[in-house]
């Protein structure tokens, strides 16, 4: 069954090749030459289009990348470096309880053990996890390889090399202050 519509068929393009040979000067026989069909551009108005769908271009490429950029090159944090910080408050640290509270670069636990009031710091010396307060047990525990630090950041066991910093922390009015130890 003969196909209908093949425009690779030899015939066609054998037809196109005689009716459309171009010559020398740009001109397609049959045609405008190339100067003629260029009368009536308006160039500055395609090279003011240009630049517009340039800036369009590189405003989303900005865009894009701006936070591509922020999030491989992290803003560089400004630590404080104070010797005594008011953290919070006091009734945020119940009796039997400890809370952790950003401190200079460190992070520091404050423990209320029945309503005597110790500080450490939080970052385990072994692979720098958080530890937290076990009341039941009466230790601080660091949960990522089970090392165990009195209330006052000594070693009791587990794989760590050195005890938790020690801080200063007392109440001022309802304030909680941390200080260097
Ligand atoms: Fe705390 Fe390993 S990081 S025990």
């Amino acid at each position: 069954m003969a196909q209908q519509g093949n425009f690779k068929s030899p015939a066609r393009m054998g037809g196109l090749g005689e009716s459309a040979s171009a010559s020398s000067s740009g001109a397609v026989s049959g045609g405008k030459p190339r100067e003629d069909g260029l009368k009536g551009v308006n160039f500055e108005r395609r090279s003011f289009l240009g630049k517009v769908v340039g800036g369009v271009g590189a405003a989303v490429a900005v865009s894009t990348l701006y936070p591509v950029v922020k999030y491989i090159i992290p803003p560089v944090k400004e630590v404080t470096n104070v010797n005594e910080m008011v953290v919070g408050k006091a009734s945020e640290v119940p009796e039997n309880t400890g809370k952790i509270y950003p401190f200079n670069a460190d992070k520091v636990i404050v423990i209320n053990d029945n309503g005597k009031l110790t500080a450490c710091s939080a970052v385990c010396t072994h692979l720098g996890c958080l530890v937290r307060w076990e009341d039941k047990d009466n230790l601080i525990f660091c949960p990522c390889h089970g090392a165990k630090y009195q209330q006052t950041g000594e070693i009791i066991s587990g794989p760590q090399p050195l005890p938790l910093t020690p801080y200063a922390v007392r109440v001022e009015g309802d304030d909680l202050v941390i200080s260097k130890a």
